[in-house]
């Protein structure tokens, strides 16, 4: 909980405030790009407000004087709190030092961070910055594959621990406002991951569909060599196909980012990945997309504790973190607040967000009367109770259910919000489940599966379609039906 030495930073004390500092020392066109979202930005508010679903139970007189807010490890190594700094590219947008700075900070907080592709800035060069708080490097698979074989070998050569397979992207969502700015990478920026590029070079940074066919590259099916194929993102990957072959060529760890769907968290499983990350890109990618927060628990649910479980996606403060691990995640990133950060004042603006984080998160702990970190990252998904105080006080069985499971939470009235926290579940928190205001559709969401749609929400004003849609991300509120 140090607080920065830099009189700059004195005064801001949430996010909020910082996002308030940060964006008007910015150009319109860096502020837009951070601030974009997919289409309307239904899913950019959608991951807000589903956190405003939840509520906490705090408990009373239980010598809150020492708090253990130390995760569990990560590749080997205990970070500081259990939140991390999410890939986000070009970062030096936000900064000249851009990756440099953000690396330094989260070495110097004990912080994890996971560096983009689309770094402005060598991944060896960042990984020297941060030490072994470069952990992940985020992947873009492209049609060719030389290019990002290269990639991959080079992170494994540099000591990255694992690959962070972004698999929300087969294309790149349409964000309205980058596309009315014609958004590039400003001339004296460069993709540092791929030399032989600028921003006007082969590698795809634009933010239209039509760059996927870009001017003057063979197309695959061409048959042309893979030195003829573009560097663009490969549509056409599978879970058959591209975890085997990333296993081919990397002894790293695998993981992938972008799973919102119990279904494709069984696939993570089959393919044997080694962790998965639930993500929507920050709401960048398909427009009204489910919430993270509200896709959690269905993950968390399916994996059963096997590999972890991360998300992102809306975190802001201490009791967004604390509500994401009473869900059941084992780990919390930061996107945005990072460019905020970065933006305001470069490493020492980083540091800063770290400790409103970890500041507000001990508030949250000590108020709510937690002092272990860990009892609130259920592998099972439900809230702490199932680890906790409520489970021994005889808390009804149905405490401590995992959430997301058909027809839970049925009779809850929609729209109030859930209760987390030790105990929750017990019908003294009147747990309700969150996002019952908004139903879950999808593709096979007609396969007798509507109904699930807003399983439990009672009316839900919306329903949620996708894949497999039967299974609700409508019905989250652990033991809601008890
Ligand atoms: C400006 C910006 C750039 C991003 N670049 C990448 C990227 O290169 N690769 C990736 O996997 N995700 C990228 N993301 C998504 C983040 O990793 C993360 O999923 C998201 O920002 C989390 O949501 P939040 O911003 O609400 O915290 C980007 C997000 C933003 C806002």
């Amino acid at each position: 909980m140090s607080s920065s030495s830099n009189e700059k930073t004195k005064r801001i004390l949430s996010i909020g405030e910082l996002e308030a500092a940060a964006l008007p020392m910015a150009p319109k066109m860096a502020r837009d790009y951070w601030l974009s979202g997919a289409n309307e930005m239904q899913t950019v508010r959608d991951n807000r407000s589903a956190f405003d679903n939840y509520r906490i139970r705090a408990r009373a007189l239980r010598d809150v004087s020492r708090i253990n807010n130390r995760p569990q490890q990560l590749f080997g190594k205990t970070f500081e709190i259990p939140v991390g700094i999410a890939p986000t590219g070009f970062q030096k947008l936000a900064h000249e030092e851009g990756e440099l700075a953000t690396a330094r900070a989260a070495q110097a907080k004990n912080w994890p961070m996971g560096l983009s592709s689309y770094s402005n800035t060598p991944l060896d060069e960042v990984k020297k910055a941060g030490g072994d708080s470069v952990v992940f490097l985020q992947l873009y698979v492209f049609k060719n594959r030389d290019t990002t074989e290269k990639l991959v070998r080079w992170a494994e050569q540099t000591g990255y621990k694992a690959l962070l397979l972004t698999v929300d992207t087969p294309v790149i969502g349409r964000r309205f406002s980058d596309v009315h700015n014609d958004f590039k990478l400003p001339s004296h920026l460069v993709l540092g991951n791929f030399p032989e590029s600028s921003g006007s070079g082969p590698v795809d940074v634009g933010v239209e569909p039509e760059s996927l066919s870009r001017r003057g590259f063979a197309d695959d099916s061409t048959g042309e060599s893979q030195a003829g194929k573009a560097n663009v993102l490969d549509p056409s990957l599978t879970w058959e196909e591209t975890i085997p072959w990333l296993r081919s060529i990397t002894k790293m760890e695998i993981w992938v980012k972008g799973i919102v769907t119990s279904e494709d968290a069984q696939l993570a499983l089959d393919a044997g990945v080694d962790g998965v990350w639930v993500s929507n890109h920050g709401g960048r990618q398909l427009d009204s997309a489910v919430a993270t927060l509200d896709s959690l628990p269905e993950v968390v649910e399916t994996i059963k504790g096997r590999i972890p479980v991360h998300v992102d996606g809306g975190v802001r403060s201490g009791a967004d973190v604390f509500k994401a691990l009473a869900l059941g995640a084992d780990f919390v990133w930061l996107g945005r607040p990072v460019l905020f950060g970065l933006q305001y004042n470069g490493q020492a603006g980083v540091e800063l967000l770290i400790d409103i984080i970890e500041e507000d998160l001990g508030y949250v702990m000590a108020l709510s009367g937690n002092t272990d970190i860990s009892k609130l990252s259920t592998k099972t998904g439900a809230p702490a109770a199932a680890e906790g105080e409520g489970a021994e006080a005889g808390a009804p069985a149905g405490a401590a259910a995992p959430p997301g499971v058909d027809g839970e939470g049925a009779g809850a009235p929609a729209g109030a919000p859930a209760a987390l926290g030790e105990g929750a579940g017990a019908p003294a928190a009147g747990a309700l489940g969150a996002g019952a205001a908004a139903g879950a559709l999808g593709a096979g969401a007609g396969a007798g599966a509507g109904a699930g749609a807003g399983a439990g929400a009672g009316a839900p004003a919306a329903g949620a379609l996708g894949a497999g849609a039967g299974a609700p991300a409508a019905a989250l509120g652990a033991g809601a039906g008890s």
